[in-house]
């Protein structure tokens, strides 16, 4: 039986300013009153999980439970396929310790060349967004999304955050880095569609089984 949420207080459990923007969005139709971990002042915790589920899990119980609200949390990442799935549930860290996701699109660049990576399909690649909702007294819910596509280089547009300018999802020309905040995440509840980004496929089922958002 999934957790049923009524719209109140709900905090979102991330310090990355991109993601918060996104759930902001998703959430907006639904009528929380939204606080992000960083407004609370909640402390950051070490992400010592070895999956996204693990790693959301981790960081939406512990603002839960400082809170005293239900958090919602997301741990995502780029996983490329001639990479063996990296960088993973490390693709923040790729960027160093100033997040400098310049560095880190190179650095996912370099090792496609080094792997002689140079036709788009060996550049497959995928977004992966594990959302996970958690209540003050333990009960924790996980949801799973994806979006498949390739890598191009050199990096396009600056919408987005992370490695947006270099993902370019199936079946489309732009990548993330060119596309509008609508485009990439936009999504409305009962409308049939599918979304397009990883992180809005995640919210999708969340909202399907907590908030009886019918399809
Ligand atoms: P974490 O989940 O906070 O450990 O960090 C996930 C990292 O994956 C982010 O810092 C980004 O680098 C990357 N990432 C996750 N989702 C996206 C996205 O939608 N666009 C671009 N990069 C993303």
């Amino acid at each position: 039986m999934s957790i049923k949420l009524a719209p109140g207080r709900i905090v979102v459990a991330s310090h990355n300013a991109g993601k918060v923007r996104e759930i902001l969005d998703l959430l907006a139709p639904f009528g929380f009153q939204v606080k992000s971990a960083a407004e609370l002042k909640l402390p950051e915790p070490e992400e010592t999980g070895a999956t996204f589920a693990e790693n959301a899990v981790i960081k939406a119980s512990a603002a839960a439970e400082a809170s005293k609200s239900p958090a919602l949390a997301d741990d995502s990442g780029l996983a490329v396929m001639a990479l063996n799935g990296e960088p993973g549930i490390f693709s923040a860290r790729w960027g160093g310790k100033d997040r400098d996701f310049g560095l880190a699109m190179q650095k996912v660049e370099d090792r496609l060349q080094a792997a002689g990576a140079s036709e788009p399909e060996e550049r497959v690649a995928r977004f992966v967004a594990v959302l996970a909702l958690a209540l003050p007294d333990g009960r924790v819910e996980t949801f799973t999304g994806r979006v498949d596509g390739t890598l191009v280089w050199p990096p396009r547009g600056d919408q987005g955050f992370g490695y947006d300018p270099i993902f370019l999802p199936e079946g489309h020309t732009r990548t993330f880095g060119e596309m509008s905040a609508e485009e990439k995440h936009g999504w409305q509840p009962g409308s049939g569609k599918t979304p397009l980004s990883h992180r809005a496929r995640a919210f999708q089922r969340f909202a399907r089984d907590c908030l009886d958002v019918t399809e």
